[in-house]
């Protein structure tokens, strides 16, 4: 059976918010060739960020291309690769002219906080407090809601798109879609319900787009085209690729990144959790097929839904805006270090923060403050402070923001969470991964091969074309290796850290722009 697995293979598109990769996997779940391509970050003023919607199809072009090429050297057959998976950044929008197929403005990416003012208003519109128990998800700049409603009211070709009814709105996974069926000509317009639940349109239970939501936002269905829902998993929803090397493959799963990595991680049963440390840094806790409306700042969002017999599964959710990108900032901002792998040796380099807090607020604070006008903030800065020590607070920020998270969980669920799952780049770093476990209290359990997230569409495509039919087949995938980092400082060490934190937080709300 392991002989016959080896020779079938998935390939993964993840589509992150500051890379995309094309990794194709064996029915092992082994990752055979990859390609990865860093794409433009765009901040045209403070707090805005965009993506440039063709050069993320075309990274995904060349990435595939690239592996795929890989893929051949190593002598397999491209007819081998039974299908294809998308993963995907949430929440980031992107409109486009429904008659050209050309998009109107650059996509919107998900930390972008332009819409600040705008929520504040819609706070205070009849029915605001209603929106979370139809969608799981509050008022923020985060959803694409509030980022389709700004495209509206300041970009003209936009608005007249929608009068006309020719516009068409989509997240990242549908314009991936749309793009590689070929665009207008085949007019495959869909989402899977993941992404579909991260943009305030769709009702949570009935896991369709509801007319009370439309209308909050006052948005009329008959203007604006909405890509239809679909299930995660699918042999015939998504297409298939038009051109290129893969032509002729199926796309038979997609699901949002997060969605993605908490399959990858095989985090099927309720009560399992995983946290990822991308870009952002996103906890997810499977509840089961009911879902759970938060009411200490959580999101509740589908976690994965493989359609046929299968019901969706609900997740509740803890959002960080900011890991990967704190790295980042110190790196291309700060000139701290060359690569984003140096942070480890740099935090390495000093025993401890040195009384610094850093409150990586770029994008305000998401879950479980949800503190739109908090700016990025160090405290705690004497002569004494070394650039190590600023490099400690700033992975130290994302482990003390998952324990606030896995605080507000246990609020919300009524369990305490025993061990944490985790993976992305982040979590490459032990220094980081001790720390979050030293935070948090609870073991920490990291696999050997860190690219759940893409193995989470690949396995999403393989239940669909039948590589895999139980979720049981799966459980000797990604299992040898892993490295568990229990805590070793005492809970009052711990205790004291975290209640610095959290009188940095409060201190700083209400940042005046
Ligand atoms: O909600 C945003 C999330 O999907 C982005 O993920 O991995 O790019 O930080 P990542």
């Amino acid at each position: 059976d392991e002989e016959k697995l080896k020779q079938f293979f998935i390939g993964s598109i993840d589509q992150g918010t500051t890379s995309t990769r094309f990794i194709i996997f064996d029915g092992l779940g082994e990752p055979v060739a990859q390609h990865q391509i860093e794409f433009t970050q765009k901040y045209p003023q403070s707090g805005w960020h965009e993506h440039d919607p063709k050069e993320i199809i075309s990274s995904v072009e060349q990435c595939i291309e690239r592996a795929t090429s890989i893929f051949v050297d190593l002598e397999h057959n491209v007819s081998d690769i039974k299908a294809v998976g998308i993963t995907n950044q949430r929440e980031t929008t992107v409109v486009w002219d429904t008659n050209t197929g050309e998009p109107l403005y650059n996509a919107i990416a998900w930390p972008d906080t332009r819409t600040k003012g705008m929520v504040r208003e819609l706070k205070l519109r009849d029915g605001a407090d209603k929106l979370q128990d139809l969608c799981g998800l509050p008022l923020s700049t985060y959803p694409s809601s509030v980022k389709l409603l700004w495209l509206l009211d300041h970009v003209d070709a936009v608005k007249q798109a929608y009068e006309d009814g020719r516009l068409s709105f989509g997240t990242i996974d549908t314009w991936i879609l749309y793009n590689l069926n070929g665009g207008k000509k085949n007019n495959v317009f869909v989402t899977d319900s993941t992404n579909a639940s991260r943009t305030m349109f769709m009702n949570l239970h009935t896991v369709q787009y509801d007319d009370k939501l439309l209308g909050f936002f006052g948005l009329d269905r008959k203007k604006i085209n909405l890509p239809k829902i679909v299930p995660s998993s699918s042999p015939d929803a998504f297409g298939a690729i038009q051109s290129g090397d893969l032509k002729g493959i199926r796309i038979a799963g997609c699901l949002g990144d997060q969605s993605s990595a908490l399959v990858g991680q095989q985090g099927f049963t309720p009560g399992a959790a995983k946290n990822t440390y991308g870009t952002g840094c996103f906890l997810l806790y499977n509840v089961g097929e009911k879902p759970v409306i938060s009411t200490h700042g959580l999101l509740a969002t589908i976690a994965y839904d493989f359609g046929g017999n299968r019901k969706p599964v609900y997740a509740l959710e803890g959002s960080i805006a900011v890991a990967g990108s704190g790295v980042k900032f110190l790196m291309k901002n700060m000139g701290f270090i060359t690569h984003s792998h140096k942070i480890s040796d740099l935090a390495a380099s000093v025993q401890d923060n040195g009384g610094c807090v850093f409150v990586t607020a770029f994008s305000g604070l998401f879950a479980p403050y949800w503190i739109d006008d908090a700016k990025g903030t160090i405290f705690g800065i004497t002569q004494f402070t070394e650039r190590g020590h600023i490099a400690r607070a700033t992975l130290e920020a994302t482990c003390f923001q998952t324990k606030a998270i896995l605080d507000a969980m246990e609020l919300d669920s009524g369990h305490k969470l025993n061990m944490l799952a985790v993976d992305g780049g982040m979590s490459n770093s032990n220094l980081c991964m001790q720390t979050q476990a030293n935070i948090i209290g609870i073991p920490v359990d990291r696999p050997a091969m860190r690219e759940t997230t893409a193995l989470g569409a690949a396995i999403a495509a393989g239940f669909a074309v039948d590589v895999w039919k139980e979720f049981d087949e799966l459980k000797g995938i990604n299992q040898k290796d892993r490295v568990i980092f229990e805590p070793n400082i005492s809970k009052d060490e711990s205790e004291k850290m975290f209640k610095k934190w959290g009188r940095a937080v409060e201190m700083c709300r209400g940042w005046l722009d």
